[in-house]
């Protein structure tokens, strides 16, 4: 089963994202173009039985963590069910369910999804400032995410250095905030991460607007905030450093100045149930169809396998993305 999984390239993909929907209450323009996406029509999306058969396959190829995209997936009332049948498959050799939220919903549901096997949590959250927020999301929302939060916190889902913010840097927007989120993760048992802006269909990006990691890490240390390197995984997309005398540490996500594509470990399934052995690959190939033609594991997993050895070393850098307008961002679920 080993080398299902294995890309040309000698890549080990043991970690699936699976977007659960297309959906989502906020409307941040670089992930979601100004007019909207267009959706998918309700039967051409996976039912929750045929993404468990997906999950399966791939947990029985190797799979040991998943983590669930959107979209939002809080716009789900089914999350909790789903996060329990995933767990069910820990018994196959699943050892992590994570999921990445924009935390506006997300605080009531959080013991269920505890108790139905969440292991861990990634919150999107580009400023503190309320009427910012406001502006790169178009809802008034900011304080519905900080108790998320201070939820999370409470219900233990930072106990293991599990919690983690996903704070996308906007050049001209909120790069001034970087000290400011440097002190929020001082003051906290939780992991900041700047992201670099990527490029997608309708996200309006330039490289203009781009702030290398690079410039990130001297902008904070110009601020007086010292960073130490702590030792991240292979596998990581984020670079981690402690801050002094802070509980919780900032990373960067470097994906498009300095890619870590040679530690790449992901697949993705989007919501309508096609596989993308790359975030920015542009070929896909529909696991869904298959399931419904009668395939069965083993065909699945060499559907699977065909796809990966066609996966490149790496994504194609920023200005050919830019160029070619990959899907939208709100249908991959990063
Ligand atoms: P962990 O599972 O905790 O390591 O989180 P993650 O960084 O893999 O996932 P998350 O959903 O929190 O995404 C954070 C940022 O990393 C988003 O901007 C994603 O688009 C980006 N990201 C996630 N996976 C990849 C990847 O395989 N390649 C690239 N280039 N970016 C990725
Ligand atoms: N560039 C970088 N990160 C992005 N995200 C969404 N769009 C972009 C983009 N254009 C992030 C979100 C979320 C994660 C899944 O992807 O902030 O935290
Ligand atoms: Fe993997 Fe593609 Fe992301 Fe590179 S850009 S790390 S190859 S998913």
């Amino acid at each position: 089963a080993d080398e299902v999984l294995t890309d040309r390239h000698g890549r080990r993909h043991t970690y699936l994202r699976l977007s659960l929907t297309e959906r989502c209450s906020l409307r941040c323009g670089y992930c979601m173009p100004a007019d909207g996406v267009k959706l998918t029509a309700a039967e051409r999306l996976l039912k929750p039985a045929e993404m468990l058969r997906i999950a399966e396959a791939f947990v029985l190829a190797g799979v040991t963590k998943i983590r669930l995209t959107g979209g939002e997936p809080t716009v789900r009332a089914d999350l909790e069910e789903v996060v329990g049948s995933l767990s069910s498959l820990r018994p196959l050799g699943l050892e992590h369910v994570a999921l990445t939220s924009n935390g506006v919903a997300l605080r009531r549901r959080l013991p269920a999804l505890r108790t139905a096997g969440l292991d861990s949590i990634n919150l999107s959250l580009d400023t503190l400032d309320r009427r910012r927020f406001e502006q790169i999301c178009r809802r008034d929302a900011l304080p519905k995410v900080l108790e998320t939060i201070d939820a999370a916190i409470d219900h233990g889902y930072a106990d293991n250095g599990h919690l983690k913010l996903n704070c996308v840097v906007l050049g001209g927007v909120n790069e001034d905030e970087l000290p400011a989120f440097a002190r929020f993760a001082a003051e906290r048992p939780l992991d900041v991460r700047f992201i670099e802006y990527m490029p997608f269909g309708g996200n309006n990006w330039s490289e203009a607007k781009l702030v290398p990691a690079a410039e990130m890490r001297a902008r904070l240390l110009a601020s007086g905030i010292a960073l130490t390197p702590v030792d991240t995984h292979a596998h990581d997309t984020a670079r981690s450093y402690a801050l002094d005398g802070g509980r919780g540490r900032v990373s960067f996500i470097s994906s498009m100045t300095e890619h870590f594509c040679s530690g790449c470990n992901r697949v993705r399934v989007t919501a309508d149930g096609n596989l993308k052995v790359c975030l920015f690959g542009q070929r896909e190939l529909s696991l869904r169809d298959a399931l419904r033609e009668g395939a069965s594991t083993v065909e699945l997993h060499a559907l699977i396998h065909a796809a990966l050895g066609r996966k490149h070393a790496r994504h194609a850098g920023m200005h050919e993305i830019a160029r070619q307008a990959v899907r939208p961002m709100t249908t991959i679920g990063g």
